[in-house]
């Protein structure tokens, strides 16, 4: 990968986007890091540069105000970051009965894990393509496979990543842009995770990864234009088991285990 070239990663300050920042940085990949404010993502730049010899510039907004894509976009532009790699990493989601939240809740998860997802990639496209071989990185999940009762507009969300990554994968095939999806099973990062971890058991502690283990898995499957990336044995079997198992079963099932985390 060319030395002046950029990867941008959204949600860069903590958790599977930090270990994705740190996973390109050892591969020399120069670093745009995206994150709220207040996050020490000043400190994470000034030690990835200096650590793996690379460039790296930051940038904190909240990425649910409706202009910080267009912000995002300017600032790169000004900057001369050249970006040939964009990962769109943040998101949220929450497990519960669809009640328990406001209807701004759900506006904000749609506005993060939805709408920058979409206005990110079309502002960055005409820099994939000047700059290619380029690459898309979206985070979905295992919730991006079906409809999951108790976490309903997270799994929407995710599905939606799902099918705008799929499509538009072969319309930019043409331009050496790869769209990939991570999509992982439960993922070691915030104190949410690891509570909702433990409440499913056994299955719960085997199928959890480590953002580490995450992040060095979805770069390389990446780079080698995978379209969908399941990492862990757990996960990536139970991906195949679902196909064949009945929506209706899928969805009593998925219920069951989510209505623990629901009370
Ligand atoms: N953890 C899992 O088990 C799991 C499994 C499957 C998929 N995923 C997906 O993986 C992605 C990352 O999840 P994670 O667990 O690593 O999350 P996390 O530890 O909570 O980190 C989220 C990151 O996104 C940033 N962020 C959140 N809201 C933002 C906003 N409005 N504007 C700008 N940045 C914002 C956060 O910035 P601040 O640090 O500034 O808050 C943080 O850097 C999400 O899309 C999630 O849906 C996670």
């Amino acid at each position: 990968m060319g030395n002046n070239y950029y990867v941008l990663i959204t949600g860069a300050s903590k958790g599977i986007g930090r270990a994705l920042a740190i996973e390109c940085a050892k591969r020399g990949m120069n670093l745009a890091l995206i994150s709220l404010p207040g996050e020490n993502l000043e400190e994470l730049s000034a030690e990835l540069t200096i650590k793996y010899r690379i460039k790296s510039s930051y940038k904190t907004l909240n990425l649910t105000d409706s202009k910080a894509p267009e912000i995002i976009h300017n600032w790169c532009i000004e900057n001369k970051l050249e970006v040939n790699t964009l990962i769109n990493n943040a998101g949220f989601g929450c497990v519960g009965r669809f009640e328990n939240q406001s209807s701004g809740f759900y506006m904000q998860m749609i506005d993060l894990n939805v709408n920058s997802v979409v206005l990110l990639t079309r502002l960055f496209l005409p820099e994939l393509k000047k700059n290619s071989p380029s690459y898309i990185l979206n985070l979905g999940s295992i919730a991006s496979f079906y409809p999951m009762p108790y976490k309903t507009v997270y799994s929407a969300t995710k599905i939606f990543v799902y099918s705008f990554s799929r499509a538009l994968r072969e319309e930019l095939r043409p331009f050496n842009i790869s769209i990939s999806i991570l999509c992982p099973g439960p993922v070691i990062t915030n104190s949410d995770v690891i509570t909702r971890t433990l409440q499913q058991g056994k299955i719960g502690k085997w199928s959890a990864l480590s953002p580490k283990r995450v992040a060095a898995i979805a770069i390389k499957r990446m780079l080698r234009k995978r379209f969908i990336i399941i990492p862990g044995l757990l996960s990536k079997v139970s991906f195949y088991i679902e196909k064949i198992i009945p929506m209706s079963l899928k969805q009593r099932l998925t219920a069951r285990i989510f209505i623990k985390s629901s009370k």
